[in-house]
């Protein structure tokens, strides 16, 4: 996975002993992690809870109350598809009907072989809505058959 490092226990503890100082620090540590591993590995939970004089539930709940943090490596592809004001004038709740209806594919559901497709509010391209980010690049007057296709790109060929 482009830009995230592989779970690595050392790694996390140092990530976690460089925040442990803050007030309030388990949101950045759950942050930071995921920036650095692309998600909160169960293994981090007793690091924390450590760290911070907490107990596990403590630190899973913390997790689980936030709905930013993943708890398993993230897909291979996501797709952000803005559902901003300026994207719905220009029909991206048309798409995301579409998605579902013809392709079965569900706008924050359940991914879609290897790929997820994540809601996002403004992407900064709202005159050539509606906009999505694939993979980091942006994408102008996406329709529904042009996600539907890059959900597939990262399946194995049948
Ligand atoms: S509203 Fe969609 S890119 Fe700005």
């Amino acid at each position: 996975m482009a830009g995230y490092s592989a779970w690595n226990e050392e790694s996390a503890r140092s990530i976690i002993a460089s925040l442990a100082h803050l007030e309030g620090a388990t949101l950045p540590m759950l942050h930071a992690l995921q920036d650095e591993f692309g998600y909160v590995s169960p293994q981090a939970v007793p690091l924390i809870a450590e760290a911070l004089n907490l107990s596990r539930a403590e630190v899973h709940g913390a997790i689980t109350f936030y709905h930013d943090f993943r708890t398993a490596p993230p897909p291979g592809r996501v797709i952000k598809l803005c559902r901003a004001e300026a994207c719905q004038s220009l029909g991206c709740e048309a798409v995301v009907a579409e998605l579902e209806r013809e392709h079965g594919i569900t706008v924050d559901g359940a991914p879609v072989g290897d790929a997820v497709v994540e809601t996002v509010y403004c992407l900064g391209n709202c005159a050539l809505g509606p906009s999505a980010l694939v993979d980091g690049e942006l994408i102008g007057r996406v329709d529904a058959a042009r996600i539907a296709g890059l959900c597939q790109h990262g399946k194995a060929h049948s």
